[in-house]
This record gives structure tokens, C-alpha cells and sequence, in this order.
């Protein structure tokens, strides 16, 4: 009888991608328990998905994928790029063939983020290479569709969603 070993590389590997799907899952739940009126059960929530978050970081530390932050941002620009030029594109198109409303929501307001993401990703990335941090500003995404803007160029209203800039996370 032969039984197939699964190497560590590959359970880490599974176990990072459960954990951070733990996490996401979590948070959402927080914040629906918050809303259905359980703040305490939200904060539970909220506790036990940083600790998934934890068991994920470290998961992908032991897979050696934290890397330089040159390295690092290469690997996100890349992963955004991805997601702008592949992935969502046919994904916000099936959407809409589907008459999906909610996912042809999401898939749109996800892809016209990541174009941002990717284009910060890349000024990053030549300030490291220069040896040089990006510049001190505020960040602040939206809470609807996740748009990101920096606080030099905050339009009153989300381009992609027109939710008011008023309820802007800031960071
Ligand atoms: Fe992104
Ligand atoms: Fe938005």
C-alpha cells in the first residue's frame, strides 16, 4: 500500500490560504454581528480572525515567501497586475451575462482598485530601489468599494462608487 505524502510545503501552503480565508470570513462576521446588535460576539470575532492572521503570517514565513521589501512589492505589483489584466476583467464579464448584480458589483469595484494598487505599487517600488521611502501622507480607502487615494488627491466623492468622502477609512 502506497500513501501519498503530502510534503510540508504543500499543507503550508493549504493552511496559509485557510487561514487568511479565516480572517476575511471573521472580519465579515464581526461586522454583521456588530450590526445584528452582539458588539461582543463581534469583538470575539474580530480577536480570533487576528489570530488567523497570525497562524497565516506564519505559515508563509515558513515558506520563505517574506522576502526584501523591494522583493515584496515586485511580488504584489505582479499579483495586482494579474488580478487588472486577467483575472477580473472576464470575471466582471460573466457577471454581467449571469445578470449576477452583487458579484458584477464587487469583481468592478475590486478591479478598478487594484489599478490604483498596482501604480502605488510601482512608485513604492523605485523609491526602494533608490534607497528612499515613499512620502509621508495619509492613506484613506473607501468603505464601499475599497478605493484608495492618498490624502493629496481626495475627491469629495469615490470615482468608482460616489460614496462620500466623508466616510473614508483613513490610515
Ligand atoms: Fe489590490
Ligand atoms: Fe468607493
Amino acid at each position: 500500500m502506497v500513501k501519498l505524502m503530502v510534503s510540508t510545503e504543500e499543507n503550508l501552503k493549504t493552511a496559509f490560504a485557510g487561514e487568511s480565508q479565516a480572517n476575511r470570513k471573521y472580519t465579515a462576521f464581526s461586522r454583521k454581528a456588530e450590526k445584528d446588535g452582539f458588539p461582543n460576539i463581534a469583538r470575539m470575532f474580530k480577536a480570533i480572525a487576528e489570530a488567523e492572521t497570525i497562524h497565516a503570517i506564519n505559515h508563509y514565513k515558513a515558506l520563505s515567501m517574506v522576502k526584501s521589501t523591494a522583493e515584496n512589492l515586485q511580488v504584489a505589483i505582479d499579483g495586482e497586475h494579474y488580478e487588472v489584466t486577467e483575472m477580473y476583467p472576464p470575471m466582471v464579464e460573466t457577471a454581467k451575462k449571469e445578470g449576477h448584480k452583487q458579484g458584477e458589483r464587487s469583481t468592478h469595484f475590486a478591479l478598478e482598485t487594484e489599478k490604483v494598487h498596482e501604480k502605488m505599487y510601482n512608485v513604492a517600488l523605485e523609491k526602494v530601489k533608490a534607497g528612499e521611502d515613499v512620502k509621508k501622507v495619509n492613506y484613506f480607502i473607501c468603505p464601499v468599494c475599497g478605493y484608495t487615494f492618498e490624502e493629496d488627491d481626495l475627491p469629495d466623492n469615490c470615482p468608482v462608487c460616489k460614496a462620500r468622502k466623508e466616510s473614508f477609512m483613513k490610515f
